[in-house]
């Protein structure tokens, strides 16, 4: 009897803990499952960004040389079904495509071009005339004769390569300083006028591309002030100038909508297109925005900056969607005015915004997480459309 008891004892704990490592089992499953459906969901609905806004405008993003080569099947799945509209992000650039005098280095740029043919999408050309990314030898001209001739063949090179290939170029781009007076940049040194030349000569060599003014922060005031009068000038001396874009680097916590509304119409009162051609939302602090905060300070590694290392909190996933929510209201009220938007990256993972203007730092400024998953920024955008 007690030995039968004790075997009977023994058989029952034997079974809860059976019973209770069934159950975690099952639950384990089911959540594998859920996850595993709702990707599937995601993959396999009709539903994504350019059909949602197929009627309003373009939607873009900017492709890094991973994308062009189709490096990940996960990565080319969602190009392809999200965005009708590509920008490369480096490799148009003169210091990538031209990086000695007269040799050019067309390798990715015609892949990309490629890319986009393929795919029937609206391939942008970034960017003929820019003071950052140049090649070494261009940031040692001095004189005036060889700048220009710099400037030129480099336009000529680069524009008759892919004429009629391209659907618009971003011509000049970052030509203002903050207070929206001109960049002191090597091209200056051939007197403004060097924006009509740029125009000019891409409207020659490529007649059917659209040509674009493209800028960060000039949606506020002042530099807002200094794109008019560059697009302005251009349309007083008769030059082709199609639209303005306004890059869209900005912050969940000083995102101004007011400041992107009248840019919106003031622009557009032009008789210029307005595209959206960088978008992307910082979520983390900035250090700018610290009282005092010296920027020569090195900020890396500290912990303060670099919040979310282990993911972003639902509360500041929440604060995304919202800000993403508001610029999408807003871009559909004037989407009679608006050519594009295109997000600065894929997703979170490949985003520049992980290295700047912090090294090494996790930021989630897009709509798809680093699994390359929809994020409720991403909802919130496609609910609008519902
Ligand atoms: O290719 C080199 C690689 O060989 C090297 O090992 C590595 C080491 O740092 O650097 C690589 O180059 C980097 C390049 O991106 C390609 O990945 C540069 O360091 C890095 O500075 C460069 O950053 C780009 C930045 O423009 C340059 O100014 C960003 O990816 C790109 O997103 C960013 O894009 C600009 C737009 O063109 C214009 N508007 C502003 C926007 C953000 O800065």
């Amino acid at each position: 009897m007690s030995i039968s008891l004790s075997v009977h004892s023994g058989n029952s704990i034997g079974f809860k803990i059976l019973k209770y490592l069934k159950m975690k089992k099952t639950l384990l499953f089911s959540v594998i499952f859920i996850v595993f459906l709702s990707q599937m969901g995601y993959n396999q609905q009709q539903i994504s960004l350019k059909a949602a806004y197929k009627k309003d405008f373009l939607i873009g993003t900017a492709l890094g040389a991973e994308h062009i080569h189709e490096r990940n099947e996960v990565a080319n799945h969602l190009i392809k079904k999200e965005f009708n509209a590509i920008t490369p992000e480096n490799h148009m650039k003169s210091g990538l495509i031209h990086p000695e005098w007269g040799r050019y280095d067309f390798d990715i740029a015609d892949k990309y071009v490629a890319y986009g043919k393929k795919n029937g999408m609206y391939v942008v050309g970034h960017t003929l005339v820019w003071h950052s990314q140049l090649p070494k030898f261009a940031t040692q001209l001095q004189n005036v004769d060889s700048i220009r001739s710099f400037m030129t063949e480099h336009i000529k090179t680069v524009a008759s390569r892919y004429a009629g290939q391209i659907n618009s170029w971003d011509v000049v781009n970052e030509a203002l300083n903050e207070d929206g007076t001109m960049r002191k940049s090597i091209f200056l040194k051939l007197g403004e006028g060097y924006i009509k030349e740029a125009f000019d000569l891409a409207a020659k060599i490529d007649s059917k591309a659209e040509l674009y003014y493209n800028d960060y922060n000039i949606e506020q005031p002042a530099k807002r002030k200094g794109a008019i009068g560059i697009i302005k000038k251009l349309q007083a001396s008769g030059s082709k100038i199609n639209g303005v874009g306004i890059q869209g680097h900005w912050s969940i916590n000083t995102l101004n909508l007011q400041e992107i509304e009248d840019a919106i119409i003031e622009f557009s009162n032009l008789g210029v297109k307005v595209a959206f051609t960088e978008l992307d939302l910082t979520v983390l602090p900035n250090p700018w925005d610290l009282k005092g905060a010296d920027i020569n300070q090195n900020f890396e590694g500290n912990p303060q900056m670099n919040p979310y290392i282990n993911g972003l909190p639902d509360s500041v996933g929440v604060v995304l969607a919202e800000k993403y929510e508001q610029l999408f209201k807003l871009f559909l009220k004037h989407k009679d005015k608006i050519s594009r938007v295109t997000f600065w990256g894929v997703n979170d993972g490949h985003s520049w915004l992980n290295g700047f203007p912090i090294r090494n730092r996790t930021n989630y400024p897009l709509l798809f997480d680093r699994n390359f998953q929809p994020k409720l920024a991403y909802q919130s955008v496609i609910n609008l459309k519902k």
